[in-house]
């Protein structure tokens, strides 16, 4: 009922959740992509709506459905995903968890590249805009702005300085080292300016949740 809902801990909070991988355009029929499946991200909108907030989701491609009371606004490129990005403001929070390429092809012929025995093409890359980062400059920038790292070695140390450079307030990191197929060595930090907080790695839709009250925590503190 209405009064249940007005008591939840995001009620009245408009997040913004980004998800899934780009696709950056080769030709008309070759692209750039990179092995995101976006449930991390679904999982944090999903959690964000079960606790009565407003969510805009900016999904790229991904074959993933929509949760349950979230706007879902699909993208394709990182130069959409940024547009859509900024569209959505104004918000309380900010979650970048989208693997948003990190270049796109410089010039993208209107026609399909053809093997004409002109030798191999050159692929010549242009750096994508950083979104996150853009958000952190940005007048209407999210309250709290919250990015994802996902890393190999030196986690803490190497999320410590992509908070820095990025200026946004936390960075979920992931150990992806080791055995990533589910390996006990796997592990989330949440880094902030204040310090680390370390979680065990545990499924998608338990971290989500463990994030997303975290979050209602610190808008509650203000
Ligand atoms: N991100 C973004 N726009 C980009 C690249 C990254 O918004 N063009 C965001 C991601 O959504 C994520 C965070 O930045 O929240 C960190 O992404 P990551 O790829 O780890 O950072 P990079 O600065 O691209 O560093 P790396 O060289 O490790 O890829
Ligand atoms: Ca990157």
């Amino acid at each position: 009922d209405f009064a249940d809902i007005a008591h939840r801990p995001l009620f009245g909070k408009r997040v913004l959740v980004t998800a899934g991988p780009t696709h950056e355009a080769i030709d008309p029929v070759r692209y750039i992509a990179n092995r995101s499946s976006g449930r991390q991200g679904f999982a944090i909108a999903a959690a964000a709506a079960e606790m009565g907030a407003e969510v805009t989701l900016v999904a790229g491609p991904v074959h993933l459905v929509t949760p349950p009371g979230v706007i879902r606004i699909d993208v394709e490129t990182a130069l959409e995903m940024h547009a859509e990005v900024e569209k959505a403001l104004p918000s309380d929070v900010a979650i970048m968890v989208a693997a948003v390429a990190d270049w796109r092809a410089s010039d993208t012929p209107d026609q399909k590249i053809k093997k004409d025995g002109k030798g191999i093409p050159p692929l010549t890359l242009t750096e994508n805009p950083d979104i996150l980062a853009s958000l952190a400059k940005h007048k209407n920038r999210p309250g709290l702005l919250i990015g994802f790292a996902a890393e190999t070695e030196k986690i803490v140390e190497h999320a410590q300085a992509k908070l820095a450079k990025k200026g946004c307030d936390w960075i979920v990191a992931n150990d992806v080292s080791g055995d990533v197929m589910g390996g006990a060595n796997n592990a989330f930090h949440i880094v902030t300016k204040e310090g680390v907080e370390s979680w065990p790695d545990s499924p998608k839709d338990v971290i989500a949740r463990k994030l997303m009250e975290r979050v209602a925590d610190a808008l509650a503190q203000g």
